[in-house]
Parts: C-alpha cells; structure tokens; sequence
C-alpha cells in the first residue's frame, strides 16, 4: 500500500488549512486484511480498541469491513452502536468503572469484561447467571513499549490479578455467575511475540477452573514501526504461534475457544498523517528550532511517551538535509524532535508526522485556548473533511457566564 503522496497531503493543508490530521481509509482497510489474513486458521475476532481514534466516520468505515468495536467507557459503547455496530460485535473492557456504567451496557447488551472483584461481586449480586461476562485478569508479565504503555505488570492497576483467583471463584460459584471470557491485556507496543504467548500459558491454566468460557481474549498492544528501518511485530509469525498454542491444548468445554485481540495502534495508527506549517525559525547556539503551529495540545505523543514520529518537510523534499529541533507554539516546553535532520527548511513549509493515527487527535485538548486540530479522510482518492476545526464558539460552549 503507497502512503499518501506529498502532493495529496500538500493539497490538503491548502484546502483544508493545518494543524490537520489525515487518515488514509485504505491503509486501515489493509491493515484489517492482514490481519484476518494471517489468522484465518484460528478461530478469531478481532475488536478495533477504538479509543485509539473515535472519529464517527472511522468508526463506521472499520465497522463495515466487518471488524468489531472494543470500547473503554460507556460513551465509546454509544458511539460505536451509533455507528451502526451491533450489540453483539461490541466489547467493553472496563478498567476502574463505577458500576452504573456495566449497569448501562448490560442494558445496551454488549459484551464485558469486568476488571475487579468489587464489580464482580456487585454484577453477580445484580445479576447472578442471567447475564454471561468476561473477566479482565492481570497477568503479571511485564511487556510494552515503556513502563507507562505497560498494563499487565505486577504493579499495574488493570485487572484482577491471576494470583487472586481463588476469590473470583468464589464469587462465582457464589452468585452462580456464568463466565464466557478471560482477558489479558499486556501492554502497547509489543514486538515480541513470546509475550502473547506467554500471556496464553498464563490463561491455560486458569481455563479448567472455568465451565463455560468461549473465548479467550489477548488484548491489543501490536507493535507498529515508527522508526526507519523498524518492524513491528510479526503478525504472521504470531497466528503462527497462536495456532500452535491452542492446537495443543486440549479443548475444556468440547467447543473450540475463540480468541480475541483488541488491536488499536495497529489499524489506524500509520493510516494517519498530522500536517502542520513553520511559523518561526529560530537558530540558537544549541539548535534551530522550527516552531510549528501546534504543540502537544495536538499531538501528545512525543513529549507524554518520548515518542518517535518521522517528520517529513513536505514542501522542499529536496532541499539539503540540516539539523533541527521541532517545537510548538504553546507556552511549555513542546519538543516534537530534538536534532532530527529534515530537509531545508523555511517559515511557511509544511511539515508531516507519520504514524499519527493512533492516539493523535484522540489526546489532543485545547490547552493554551488553541483549537483543535480539523480531521480529514482520504477514501478512494476522495478528500471528506470529517471533523471541522474547532472555532471561537467551543471554546466558550459549556461555560456559564456569571460575571
Ligand atoms: N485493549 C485494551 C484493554 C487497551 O487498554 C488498549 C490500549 C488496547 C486494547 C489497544 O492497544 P494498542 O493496540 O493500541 O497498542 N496512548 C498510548 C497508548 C495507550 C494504550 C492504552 N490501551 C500511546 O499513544 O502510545
């Protein structure tokens, strides 16, 4: 799949103006086929991590290539069944939720994944056998890009930990709860492949305390490359893996357990380009930075995670390759690069970041009273403005004047 081409980003900073993100529909479409290319020998469903990026169109655009919805709060379960997703292809894995909101999606009718005995105790007060649920458990294994990507460590609040098993059983022989799920997730940015395998062993042993499991379910966390030159993580290689593990285990319940995977970064994230332009060049004795009409505001990323984005000058691709330090606009410290060596570049160019699809917009605020950023999706060589620009208005929408 090409990315998109410097003249289409080009035409749409003019047309649109920037700070904008881009998303280019196809790519999401081939990530997804890759996918469920890889493993369509096993017995698996996948669920986008939509918090990744909710735009509605995007969310109605993955949800018509067939792909489920997972969601972490009640207001992605409504933004996802808005979109037209089913009940039944919804997934809602919850972390540290007041209980109204399982309460509100057992009346949706969504899957869930409860995440604590405190919840777990009140669903199966509420709702004893008639409502089958999954439970998220922590895993204990440490994996992921850095420690603040990291879920299923053992100093990590997502999950029951498995080491507290004999209390979930507990609860549910006491309320006679009926559980249809495991789930683990690890963490983000996993290249590894043994730590989904890991992961698995961990689940295998818990399986036979379960009488009615139907799935088993492994998270996100795939590894997209950011840098030149990186991989990410072997997708195909992992089905591989998958498959073996789960041919070799024997089946408790006589049905083949299906095996689901929450993939975020992984469909959208290279899908998506943030255009920005130079306002000001300014050389010190440590660097030349190049402020761009943004910040972390828009793009968290590099300064919340230490984040690398590839930057692309967009318009002068062929001008010699300098030193810079790309930085915002807003009133901290926003450092995008520090020294990255881009082409020459000048007040008004245009620079790209890559790999933005992902926990770009989604994180941005209006920090500094600056707008946020317009979205714009590119489908079949078509441009669709699908967010607008925030204005003036938003700024003041839910505020009430007493003075
Ligand atoms: N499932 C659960 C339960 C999750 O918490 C997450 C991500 C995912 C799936 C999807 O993970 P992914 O495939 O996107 O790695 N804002 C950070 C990433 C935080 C991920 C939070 N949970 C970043 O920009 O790197």
């Amino acid at each position: 799949m090409q990315p998109l081409s410097n003249e289409t980003l080009l035409a749409i900073a003019h047309d649109y103006g920037t700070p904008v993100y881009v998303y280019h529909a196809e790519k999401i479409e081939a990530q997804y086929q890759q996918l469920t290319h890889a493993f369509q020998e096993t017995n698996t469903r996948f669920f986008y991590a939509c918090k990744a990026l909710t735009n509605i169109s995007i969310l109605k655009y993955i949800g018509n290539l067939g792909c489920n919805m997972d969601c972490s709060s009640i207001n992605e379960v409504q933004l996802a069944l808005y979109a037209g997703i089913p009940p039944n292809r919804i997934l809602y894995t919850s972390n540290g939720i007041a209980f109204d909101e399982i309460e509100a999606a057992v009346q949706e009718g969504v899957h869930i994944n409860i995440d604590s005995i405190s919840n777990l105790e009140k669903f199966g007060k509420k709702y004893g056998n008639t409502y089958p649920v999954g439970i998220r458990l922590r895993p204990n294994i440490l994996a992921g890009g850095n420690l603040k990507i990291s879920t299923g460590h053992d100093k990590s609040k997502f999950g029951i930990p498995v080491d507290q098993i004999a209390e979930i059983l507990n609860i549910i022989q006491q309320y006679n709860l009926i559980i249809k799920g495991l789930h683990i997730h690890t963490g983000s940015e996993i290249k590894d492949v043994s730590v989904f395998v890991q992961g698995i062993t961990v689940l295998f042993d818990l399986i036979p305390k379960f009488n009615h499991l139907t799935y088993i379910d492994l998270g996100g966390g795939f590894k997209v490359p950011y840098k030149e030159n990186e991989e990410g993580t072997n997708i195909e290689l992992l089905a591989k893996e998958v498959k073996r593990a789960f041919s070799a285990h024997p089946n408790p319940n006589g049905k083949p357990l299906e095996v689901w995977f929450e993939p975020g970064k992984y469909l959208v994230s290279e899908a998506g380009y943030f255009i920005t332009q130079v306002n000001v060049l300014k050389p010190t004795s440590a660097t030349t930075f190049v402020s761009v009409n943004s910040g972390f505001n828009h793009l968290i990323r590099p300064m919340f995670y230490d984040a690398y984005h590839r930057i692309q000058n967009i318009s002068n691709p062929n001008g010699k390759h300098i030193h810079y330090s790309v930085v915002g606009n807003i009133c901290e410290t926003d450092t995008f690069a520090w020294n990255r060596l881009l082409n020459e570049t000048r007040e008004g160019d245009f620079l790209v970041f890559y790999n933005a699809g992902a926990y770009g917009f989604e994180m941005s605020s209006n920090f500094n009273s600056r707008f946020k950023p317009a979205e714009v999706l590119v489908l079949n060589g078509e441009t669709h403005l699908i967010r607008k620009r925030d204005s003036w208005q938003d700024l003041l929408k839910n505020q009430i004047e007493v003075l």
